[in-house]
């Protein structure tokens, strides 16, 4: 089955063919209006939701496809003790192809162990979010005109910020990309990232100082400190404002300069930016999530058959090997098999959440 559970599974070449078809559905869309005619989405969001599960659903009505599913845990069996294991392969068999979101690291590949269907990661806990990469790339390439050669800022929570981490994940495949990651000391990049990059030689630098890294960048990729990922409300009440861009910080931006955000913003770009249309660029961005959702579910029910999971591949059995990290799936799930991944760099780690084991 062909998953999309982490931006690994799909190669530089893949990326990039689905940009083109994105940029192809955008200007073509009668071309794809039947094109999923008869199939049925699920989405399974346990987790709250705008962009992802409304542009998901849209993205497979304008295929001419079907959606059924819940937006909401305690709208499902889950909230009577369900496992996700028993929900998956139950939604497997009335639909098509499943895209979910979940609060727990690893729940998608969980899933995907279970499932007769693709299953999409449309967010899993702190952990990937790899649809919201994808249309993130197709907005850097619309913007810019090209990924490569980019110096590319990140600023906020980039600790439990998932966009963030398949976000750096996917650039790593462009030529000459400079990471400059903004963030509080409590809320830096996890050492699973940097440890790849410093494997592979990729530059990057790591500042608590936004105004001051505003001018060398090409891209900069605003984050929401976000309230539900802290176990503290003290702390979070103490860093939730720490960066917010307004008109007055970009005095020394380049020109060009885009400003990506994920969205919901909550006070990290000033309402004042949204005015600086060339270089605010998050609405394009939430806009082209609906096209890159098409072009994904276009290409994963062709590839169906395929058996290509790079995830899956890549993790072994190891019933000694418990994870600590408490937001990882394996805390909840019942009959788990505990699965570890071999790194580049030595290290073991979790198979569903990557934490060091
Ligand atoms: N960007 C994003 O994941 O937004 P939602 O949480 O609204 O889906």
């Amino acid at each position: 089955m062909r998953n999309l559970i982490g931006i690994e599974d799909f190669s530089k070449e893949e990326i990039d063919e689905l940009i083109e078809v994105s940029k192809d559905i955008m200007n073509n869309r009668a071309k794809y209006s039947e094109m999923c005619k008869g199939k049925i989405l699920a989405t399974l969001f346990f987790e709250p939701s705008t962009r992802t599960r409304l542009s998901f659903e849209s993205a497979m009505l304008g295929l001419g496809g079907n959606v059924l599913g819940f937006s909401n845990a305690n709208s499902s069996s889950t909230s009577k003790g369900e496992s996700l294991a028993d929900t998956i392969t139950v939604v497997s068999g009335y639909s098509d192809i499943i895209a979910m979101r979940h609060p727990k690291d690893g729940a998608p590949l969980v899933a995907s162990m279970k499932s007769k269907v693709p299953i999409i990661n449309a967010g899993d806990g702190g952990h990937n979010h790899p649809t919201q990469t994808l249309l993130d790339l197709l907005t850097i390439s619309k913007e810019k005109g090209h990924i490569d050669n980019l110096t590319v800022g990140m600023c906020g929570d980039l600790k439990y910020g998932r966009t963030v981490h398949s976000l750096v994940n996917a650039l790593q495949m462009y030529e000459n990309i400079k990471f400059v990651f903004i963030s509080p000391n409590e809320l830096k990049m996890p050492e699973y990232i940097k440890d790849t990059l410093e494997s592979k030689n990729i530059e990057y630098l790591e500042t608590n100082d936004l105004e001051e890294s505003i001018p060398n960048l090409d891209v900069l990729y605003m984050t929401r400190i976000q309230r539900e990922r802290f176990s503290d409300m003290s702390e979070y009440e103490r860093l939730k404002d720490v960066y917010i861009l307004d008109k007055a910080k970009l005095k020394n931006a380049k020109e060009d300069l885009s400003i990506l955000h994920p969205l919901p913003r909550v006070n990290e770009i000033s309402v004042d930016v949204d005015d600086d249309e060339k270089r605010a660029a998050y609405f394009r961005q939430a806009e082209n999530g609906r096209y890159m959702r098409m072009a994904i579910i276009l290409k994963l029910l062709k590839e169906e058959s395929l058996k290509s999971n790079k995830k899956e591949e890549n993790v072994a059995e190891n019933n000694e090997a418990k994870c600590s990290n408490e937001r990882c799936i394996t805390m909840v799930e019942r009959g788990i098999k505990y699965l570890v991944t071999k790194c580049s760099d030595g290290n073991v780690r979790c198979g569903y959440c990557e934490n060091k084991i």
